[in-house]
């Protein structure tokens, strides 16, 4: 999915990534940023000829390892579900209660795992470029699961592909991405990914969570710092939760938090009759959104939830090389 070419470590990735021509491996899917538009829409058209109900065996006889340093409800379990569901065995390693506890490093825990089998390894890390070294090191691909503040890229398309269902089409559609963006890998990929599309995209948030550099993510986009102003008028809105374990030294008082931009019902009336409430999840009731707005027959909260699993059937077998 990313060519040898691609390989160029974004601003978010430098750091871990050592040699910045180090090619990765053929079938890596490492972020959204490089990746273009034919390429997305690849991923997406396979993942709706796939029948989760009915998969394939595509994977029969294939190891998938997944490796995560972090918590995961949604990630994990789609990508074990869709794994299996293709005839593939799983394996998965926490870093709780396995080596990485004793001190092992992040790519000696990938040989391990490539000598006891592995045939792709998902990875989810605290890090950016965790993913992006384990893909220059290895010969097998390797798949981002959400590496620190950098990328979440089966997350973008999965909401992708939840909106293509709902508006049809991506282009043109004002787009409200509302909350911590500065900590959210999610928030990037899905404005990498829209802003390909043609999508016009306002961010919303207090500066804390929201510089004014953020706009450099990609052109066109607009900061509000008003909720309303942001919400007015849109077809889709992203909701983002404030992530509590990545605010450390930060002052953010929650209850002005709340007060300034929960999406509630009131605001959520601003934006088009039809428009779409999203969230990746875990979503936090009565923070950054209400309860009523979470199950409002506009949400497409739990449905993006179970569009993971398409769209990570298609992910795997992609990088296996068993679908095109
Ligand atoms: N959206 C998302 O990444 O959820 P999990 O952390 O539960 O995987």
């Amino acid at each position: 999915m990313i060519s040898p070419a691609q390989a160029i470590p974004s601003p978010g990735t430098g750091t871990a990534s050592g040699p910045a021509t180090r090619k990765v491996t053929r079938g890596s899917l490492l972020g959204i940023e490089h990746l273009d538009a034919v390429e997305i829409m690849s991923i997406l058209k396979l993942a709706r000829r796939m029948n989760p109900l009915k998969p394939r065996p595509l994977l029969r006889s294939k190891r998938v390892l997944l490796l995560f340093y972090e918590a995961s409800t949604r990630t994990r379990g789609s990508f074990e579900i869709a794994a299996k569901s293709m005839g593939a065995t799983t394996t998965l390693v926490l870093s709780s209660g396995s080596s990485i506890e004793k001190g092992e490093s992040l790519l000696d825990t990938g040989y391990t795992l490539r000598a006891i089998g592995a045939d792709v390894i998902v990875i989810r890390h605290p890090h950016a470029g965790a993913p992006l070294l384990m893909a220059q090191h290895l010969d097998i691909p390797v798949i981002n699961a959400g590496d620190g503040m950098h990328e979440h890229p089966s997350q973008a398309l999965l909401d992708a592909y939840t909106i293509l269902r709902h508006k049809k089409q991506l282009n043109k559609l004002q787009v409200a991405i509302v909350g911590d963006i500065f900590h959210s890998r999610v928030a990037r990929s899905a404005i990498h990914l829209l802003s390909k599309f043609g999508a016009q995209i306002t961010l919303c948030g207090p500066s804390e969570l929201l510089p004014e550099m953020a706009t450099g993510l990609a052109p066109g986009l607009r900061i509000s710092r008003t909720a309303e102003e942001a919400l007015r008028g849109v077809d889709v809105i992203m909701v983002l939760r404030v992530q509590k374990e990545r605010l450390a030294g930060q002052r953010i008082r929650l209850q002005d938090y709340i007060a300034r931009y929960q999406v509630t019902t009131a605001r959520l009336k601003l934006a088009k009759k039809d428009a779409l409430v999203m969230h990746p999840g875990p979503i936090i009731r009565g923070l950054e959104l209400t309860w009523e707005v979470a199950d409002c027959p506009q949400s497409a909260i739990v449905e993006e939830v179970h569009n993971g699993v398409p769209l990570r059937l298609a992910i795997l077998a992609k990088a296996l090389g068993k679908a095109r």
